[in-house]
């Protein structure tokens, strides 16, 4: 196997980390609704994953917290392992605009363009819902995640705080 190949043998077991990056990876990321198996390897993702890690979100707590947010996610798969996830919801803080809850891609597969991919599922979802903004919250020390949104070209819209624990979120939002 060279580098540029990713490891299908165990593409059956989604708990199961993919090492590397096919060259032409993007066209081959499959999105899905998680089945009860992908719901434990989310719940690992998210736990091992900023912001939640930092808070000391155990794998339980991510996967409670997950389980409410079921019905939203859609979970990203490349050669039959998970890849990632993100949260698409129709209502949110912005009146009128969808909220994207979460976006985790996996750690070793990080700023390879994963995330962009990602996070275009998102943006389909929630045109899909007749949306025309997206909106988001997130933790303005979060810089990786601050950078990627910029990029993306979500804009800062107002600073807001957060209700669970009292600090500065940014609430971000871009058109669709
Ligand atoms: C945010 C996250 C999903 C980005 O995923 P990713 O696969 O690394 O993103 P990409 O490789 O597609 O990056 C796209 C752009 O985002 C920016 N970016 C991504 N990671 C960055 C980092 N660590 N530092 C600075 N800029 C970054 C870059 O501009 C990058 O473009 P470039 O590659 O042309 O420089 C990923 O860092 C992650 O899962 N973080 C943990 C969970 C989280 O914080 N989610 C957001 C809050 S819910």
């Amino acid at each position: 196997m060279t580098d540029k190949q990713i490891d299908t043998s165990t593409g059956a077991n989604s708990t199961l980390p993919p090492v590397t990056l096919p060259a032409d990876f993007k066209g081959q990321v499959k999105f899905a609704v998680p089945t009860d198996e992908d719901m434990n390897a989310l719940a690992t993702l998210r736990s091992a994953s900023e912001p939640w890690k930092a808070r000391g979100e155990a794998q339980g707590e991510s996967l409670e917290a997950l389980t409410k947010l079921r019905p939203f996610i859609s979970v990203a798969k490349l050669g039959g392992a998970v890849v990632g996830y993100v949260t698409i919801e129709r209502d949110g803080p912005v009146p009128g605009a969808a909220y994207m809850r979460n976006i985790v891609v996996k750690q070793e597969l990080r700023q390879k363009g994963m995330g962009a991919v990602v996070l275009e599922q998102g943006l389909t979802l929630a045109r899909d819902m007749n949306r025309k903004t997206l909106a988001l919250r997130v933790d303005p020390a979060n810089s990786p995640a601050v950078s990627f949104y910029r990029k993306a070209g979500f804009t800062t819209v107002a600073t807001v705080v957060s209700k669970k624990s009292g600090k500065l979120r940014l609430l971000m939002s871009r058109e669709l």
